[in-house]
């Protein structure tokens, strides 16, 4: 690759720009200056500095929401040879689910290469909501409700305080939009489970301030420059 291309590939400044540079004989490659246009270099070998200072290509971050559908498990590569999430994806680049939704969970799903922006998402300080539609069996009463609100037991701790909005029910199914702000395993299930009621559908329609909206059923979409401005704002 030319050496000017590469610089601006590594965010030097324009490719005009980094002639000037080479020109005034700022930009070293492998310890010598150059100071010649048309030098080309390896970007896998060569180690290129300006003014002293080594530069390298930044990668792309990517960032995306997909419809996660039941049947795929959310991990790279599954040892049981199960489909994942990661064959409903077509960038070449290596990207890494955020957090996980179960096997049989639908609902959005964050992918990125961003390490710093997953951190910032499942970090339990920042207290991220995640908000759920739930069907479950039977009809859920206003002190069940309350109890999920309060907080249930799993595991000997008690789930942080909840928010709940019954969307429909009767004798044989209610529908429940549920928001929680920890990630615990299987925590939605367990939580209806603590009141005695099996979860029958799961889908998680927002992660904090990304909803899933009409994206269909094993698409993906990529994030928008607001959503992820506000993936970088969390502390
Ligand atoms: N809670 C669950 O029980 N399952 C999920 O997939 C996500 C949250």
């Amino acid at each position: 690759m030319r050496l000017n291309k590469y610089l601006a590939d590594c965010g030097v400044a324009s490719r005009r720009a980094c002639d000037k540079l080479i020109a005034e004989g700022r930009v070293a490659v492998n310890g010598k200056i150059v100071d010649q246009m048309g030098v080309v270099v390896n970007p896998d070998n060569d180690h290129v500095t300006v003014n002293g200072k080594r530069v390298a290509v930044k990668h792309k971050t990517y960032y995306i929401l997909l419809h996660k559908p039941k049947g795929y498990v959310t991990t790279v590569s599954d040892e049981l040879g199960r489909r994942t999430v990661m064959d409903l994806i077509d960038i070449k680049t290596r990207l890494y689910p955020v957090g996980r939704l179960d096997y049989d969970t639908e609902g959005a799903l964050i992918l990125t290469n961003d390490g710093d922006v997953a951190n910032k998402l499942t970090h339990p300080k920042n207290q991220v909501s995640k908000v759920y539609v739930c069907r479950i069996s039977g009809e859920i009463t206003n002190a069940e409700v309350a109890k999920l609100e309060r907080g249930v037991e799993i595991d000997g701790k008690l789930t942080l305080p909840a928010g709940v909005k019954v969307l429909e029910s009767d004798v044989h199914h209610s529908r429940v939009e549920l928001t929680i702000r920890e990630g615990r395993n299987r925590q939605v299930r367990r939580m209806f489970e603590a009141i005695g009621k099996d979860v029958e559908f799961l889908k998680r329609v927002a992660v904090g301030e990304i909803r899933l909206g009409g994206l269909s059923r094993g698409k993906y979409r990529f994030l928008n420059e607001k959503e992820i401005a506000y993936l970088k704002s969390l502390k």
